[in-house]
């Protein structure tokens, strides 16, 4: 049996070939994980019954177990998927059920189904991707609350009691701001450390090979370190020693704190939270950040929430591929 191609008309452009297709256009093998959406709520397929099959599973296995002619038997047919499969394909079909009712849906999806009339789920029907701005999208939040949702907890425990007022030490000397006082980054960065710490968040390092070839990069990212070098080396290049180092690490979730320049929010975001997780050390990383309304009471240049969200949900989401959870601090 086939699927349909994910490009069903390609074909070769250039050499022996050329013009010929370069993929079955019949349909091509179904990989080893078939993702076929279940039937409920809006599904087209969707009858009274609490847990039908989706026709496309059945057909599936009736196409790769059976001939055209034989006899399909489902002793506990429900509303009849499986005899709908078969009859969709010219096979015949039998069953039973307990309940009357799922008997009398089968018997007409049967009927529809042998006048080519049976409501279906398209198989070629590509699956919803989500959009950047989708909330399913943003999946650091929703990863946190469901596996250490005592993680987020302690986060927030840590933030909450800090008086940021304590830390508006630093006379300005710009000229737009000339004698006014202002948080300071410092200060703030060193009570948020010392917090951490005190609650046990740990210091972690990664580490990697690098070499300028671009194909051996793909190759070798998700190696553990020193296989990346062995293969840089196998295949005659030179291995570069790289790392990345961050402060506060827990249960695989890692915490920045940054009131530095906007670039390194990003450096933050960008590189290291994902070093760390293409590196396997986390499964999500917390950057925590002023608002706008804090930051623009400190000297020029850091970074803020709003403007790094922006940054983030303008990539796309699954870009960065790491799941970020931004949180955004104000007096
Ligand atoms: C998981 S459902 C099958 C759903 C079916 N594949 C479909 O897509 O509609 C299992 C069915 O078995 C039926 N059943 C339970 N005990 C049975 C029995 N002893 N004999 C026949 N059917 C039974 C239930 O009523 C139910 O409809």
């Amino acid at each position: 049996m086939r699927v349909p191609q994910k490009y069903p008309g390609k074909k070769y452009y250039k050499g022996a070939k050329i013009g010929q297709y370069s993929c079955n256009p019949l349909g091509k093998n179904p990989g080893d994980v078939w993702v076929i959406p279940n039937v409920k709520h809006n599904h087209t397929e969707k009858t009274v019954h609490p847990c039908q099959f989706p026709v496309e599973l059945i057909e599936r296995l009736v196409l790769a177990l059976t001939k055209e002619n034989d006899l399909v038997v489902d002793p506990y047919l429900g509303v009849g998927s499986a005899a709908c499969a078969a009859i969709l394909h010219n096979r015949k079909a039998a069953g039973a059920d307990v309940v009357e009712e799922y008997l009398r849906i089968a018997a007409e999806r049967a009927r529809l189904s042998w006048e080519g009339k049976l409501p279906r789920r398209p198989v070629d029907r590509p699956f919803y991707v989500p959009r950047p701005t989708d909330r399913i999208a943003q999946n650091g939040h929703e990863w946190l609350l469901v596996h250490h949702p005592e993680i987020w907890r302690e986060i927030q425990a840590i933030i909450k009691p800090i008086d940021a007022d304590k830390y508006k030490t630093k006379i300005s000397k710009e000229k737009t701001m000339k004698g006014k006082l202002l948080y300071s980054p410092a200060a703030l960065n060193a009570r948020f450390s010392e917090d951490f710490k005190k609650a046990e968040w740990e210091e972690s390092r990664t580490s990697y090979w690098v070499t300028e070839d671009y194909n051996l990069i793909r190759k070798t990212l998700h190696l553990p370190p020193d296989e990346q070098k062995r293969e840089i080396e196998s295949a005659g290049r030179r291995p570069i020693f790289s790392y990345n180092q961050t402060d506060f690490v827990k249960k695989r979730v890692a915490v920045e704190i940054q009131f530095g320049k906007y670039s390194f929010v990003a450096y933050d975001l960008f590189v290291k939270h994902m070093a760390f997780y293409v590196g396997d050390a986390i499964d999500v990383g917390v950057e925590i950040l002023p608002m706008k309304a804090m930051q623009e009471q400190m000297s020029s240049g850091p970074g803020y929430y709003e403007g790094a969200l922006y940054d983030v949900v303008r990539q796309g989401r699954g870009v960065p591929a790491v799941p970020l959870v931004l949180v955004g601090i104000a007096p």
